[in-house]
């Protein structure tokens, strides 16, 4: 691909869930503190999927608008990264292309590896465009992310999707080339196939996460990308919101800067608006971040984003992006705020019922109910095959 010819993200969506459970309802069944919520963990509130809904109505949903606006040409490829995975076999990539009815002459494929894969898929993207500029990669990335109740990490539940048709020449963000990669084997937080709900050791997983800050960071340098002091803003992978203040804190010490309020305030609070009222939506989080970056008032114009993706297990990312002139009028800022007020809240007991809920595995003929308002609903599941609708 000749030099001029740049490949990032052109257009960017997300969806989330029908219900969402205010941190103050949690907080009121398990006597915690709010404020070690509202401040400790900076959350307040998370998604809750309805009975009919799940990673594929939330990516479906995510990628819409998108191809709404820019119809299917060029679209040879849709990467689905999750680790929420509905199948073992199928991916849930094809339930996705068929509800928005893409053509066939495209490939479909899943990607795992906790709440890094999402970046994998973006980065394979950009290196099927830099083959073939005319062609456009939909990524979707889409996860729950459920914990034991009554666990720590039950606070730090969420979910959602995030679509991005990634392009040569994009009108959002163009995505450099250098990137700091790490991964190590650890058992921060993992969930074994015959488990609904992750296991954490918590703390583990957070200075495992602060370690891939470092090691990303430090193979970023060695391969030539840009020093600290150009970056305006950084979208952190936000398990939950905290979280991306000790990952900045952290490396702003591996630099010998000041990690001050201010200048964390400064680089991370513009990215925290949608993770803080969804929660963990693994894949989706880092480019949550990201859409409420852009969704502020505050003009990124050729501002560099530094980004850093994580996944547990672990392998991680750091990699810069600029924020192309223009970018503002190709953004869903309305529809992205609609789709987090629309929301209705729900009690403790309803969403704990939810939580607890499975779809029967006996093969029978099983409708979910109609709660949804979303474009797509899981309608049921019989002899074993998940249903989709149009909502
Ligand atoms: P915990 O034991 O419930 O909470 O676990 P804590 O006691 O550690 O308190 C949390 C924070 O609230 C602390 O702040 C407290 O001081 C503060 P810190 O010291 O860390 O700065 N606090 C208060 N602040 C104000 N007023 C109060 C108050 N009380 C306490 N009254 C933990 C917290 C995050 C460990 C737990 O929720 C958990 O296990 N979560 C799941 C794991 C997780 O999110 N790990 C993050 C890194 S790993 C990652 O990002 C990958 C992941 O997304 C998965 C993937 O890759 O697929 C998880």
């Amino acid at each position: 691909m000749p030099e001029s010819i740049s490949a990032g993200i052109h257009d960017l969506s997300f969806a989330t869930t029908e219900f969402v459970l205010p941190h103050t309802a949690l907080a009121e069944h398990n006597g915690a503190e709010i404020d070690k919520y509202h401040l400790g963990l900076g959350q307040r509130s998370m998604s809750v999927p309805a009975a009919d809904e799940d990673v594929v109505t939330m990516g479906a949903a995510a990628a819409a608008p998108i191809i709404e606006r820019h119809g299917t040409a060029g679209i040879r490829t849709l990467v689905f990264a999750t680790e929420s995975s509905i199948d073992q076999a199928k991916a849930a990539g094809v339930y996705v292309h068929s509800l928005l009815a893409l053509p066939p002459a495209t490939r479909v494929v899943e990607l795992k590896q906790a709440c890094y894969s999402a970046t994998a898929a973006l980065q394979f993207a950009i290196g099927l465009i830099h083959r073939d500029p005319t062609q456009r990669v939909l990524v979707v990335a889409s996860d729950v992310s459920k914990y034991a109740l009554d666990s720590p990490g039950e606070a730090t539940q969420g979910a959602a999707a995030v679509a991005m048709l990634v392009t040569a020449n994009p009108s959002i963000v163009r995505i450099e080339a250098q990137s700091g990669l790490f991964t190590t084997d650890v058992m921060d937080f993992w969930r074994p196939n015959y488990r609904d709900t992750a296991l954490v050791d918590g703390q583990e997983s957070i200075t495992a996460y602060l370690q891939a800050v470092q090691g990303t960071w430090q193979d970023y340098r060695a391969q030539g990308g840009r020093p600290l002091e150009a970056f305006s803003a950084f979208c952190y992978h936000q398990p939950f919101t905290r979280m991306a203040y000790k990952a900045h804190h952290h490396l702003l010490d591996l630099n010998g800067q000041d990690a001050g309020q201010a200048t964390l305030r400064q680089a991370i609070e513009p990215t925290t608006a949608y993770n803080a009222v969804i929660g963990n939506s693994y894949t989706a989080s880092v480019y949550l971040a990201l859409t409420a970056l852009l969704d502020q008032a505050d003009d990124r114009t050729d501002q560099l984003l530094g980004f850093l993706s994580y996944g547990s297990g672990s392998v991680a990312e750091f990699f810069a992006g600029t924020v192309v002139p223009g970018y503002r009028d190709h953004l869903h800022t309305a529809r992205n705020r609609a789709e987090v007020d629309r929301r209705k809240p729900i009690t403790y007991g309803r969403y704990r019922a939810l939580h607890e809920q499975s779809l029967p595995t006996d093969g029978g003929d099983h409708p979910t109910p109609e709660e949804t308002t979303g474009r797509f609903r899981l309608a049921g599941i019989r002899g074993h095959k998940r249903l989709y609708e149009k909502g």
